[in-house]
């Protein structure tokens, strides 16, 4: 895991979508698997602005979205379908057909479930998956507990989870109690993963996701079995971590072996 800390949100925003735009760059039909929530809003804007100011072409890549609510439609305003055309795809050259998510309203949700996963393959799998965290630790919809080889289904929310997203809704109670999120397996097929954290109320659970063993009982913690992750972070979510000063020092380092090598190119 390549653990990077920024002084504060908005500078680790534009590192995590400086990771996206430069996979963009390079292969411009890559397909990425987008997370909703609040922490990746800033990382979409930067994207949109270097789609408009610096011409970030959109028109080959392909979208995936990590997770979905049992029952809402894609046009519902509180879907995550609708969360990430109104922060990314209605303000970028990608075309809303590809743009995928798993369908919320389907009649039958494990099918549906069984269709998204299909559908990723046929895309070629996920290039870079971006990922928040829950406070409890979870990834797109993989509540504790979760099998770390799980693939996309239907889950049950946890109690927390529809406490943290009930703003959304108005209330706790009017929560979707169900989800369809792509699994833990599914997230580790991804070529690269970027997990995002802001905050101090996250500090805990990426502490024990990058530092803690793995457990499906902290589901982000699979990530440590994933060979290309950065962990992207401001300077509250890094301050439970016990290893911090390595992790600058190898930034440090790193930087430096990346300034070498694309100077001697
Ligand atoms: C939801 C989403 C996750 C997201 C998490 C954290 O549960 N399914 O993909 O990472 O919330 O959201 P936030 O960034 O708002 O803290």
């Amino acid at each position: 895991m390549r653990v990077i800390v920024e002084p504060t949100p908005e500078a680790a925003a534009v590192r995590a979508a400086s990771r996206v735009a430069s996979l963009v760059r390079r292969r411009p039909d890559c397909v990425l698997a987008l997370s909703s929530g609040s922490t990746p809003v800033r990382v979409y804007q930067e994207l949109v602005r270097l789609h408009r100011e610096s011409g970030l072409d959109f028109s080959q890549v392909r979208t995936f979205n990590l997770d979905e609510y049992v029952g809402l439609d894609r046009d519902d305003p509180r879907s995550f379908a609708a969360y990430i055309g109104k922060h990314l795809i209605r303000h970028v050259n990608l075309g809303r057909d590809r743009a995928e998510s798993p369908d919320g309203r389907a009649p039958d949700p494990v099918a549906e479930c069984a269709r998204y996963e299909a559908a990723i393959a046929a895309a070629g799998g996920l290039d870079l998956a971006l990922l928040g965290i829950g406070a409890d630790g979870h990834i797109a919809f993989n509540e504790p507990g979760s099998s770390l080889r799980s693939r996309t289904r239907v889950k049950t929310l946890a109690r927390k989870t529809l406490r943290a997203n009930a703003p959304g809704f108005g209330d706790a109670a009017d929560v979707p109690r169900l989800a369809l999120t792509m699994g833990i397996g599914t997230l580790l097929d991804a070529r690269a993963c970027v997990l995002l954290a802001f905050g101090a109320e996250k500090a805990q659970a990426v502490q024990a996701a990058v530092e803690g063993p793995v457990t499906a009982q902290v589901p982000a913690s699979a990530l440590q079995l994933h060979p290309e992750v950065s962990v992207v972070l401001d300077e509250a979510a890094a301050s439970d971590l016990a290893r911090l000063d390595y992790y600058r020092e190898t930034e440090v380092a790193q930087r430096a072996l990346e300034a070498a090598l694309a100077g001697g190119r």
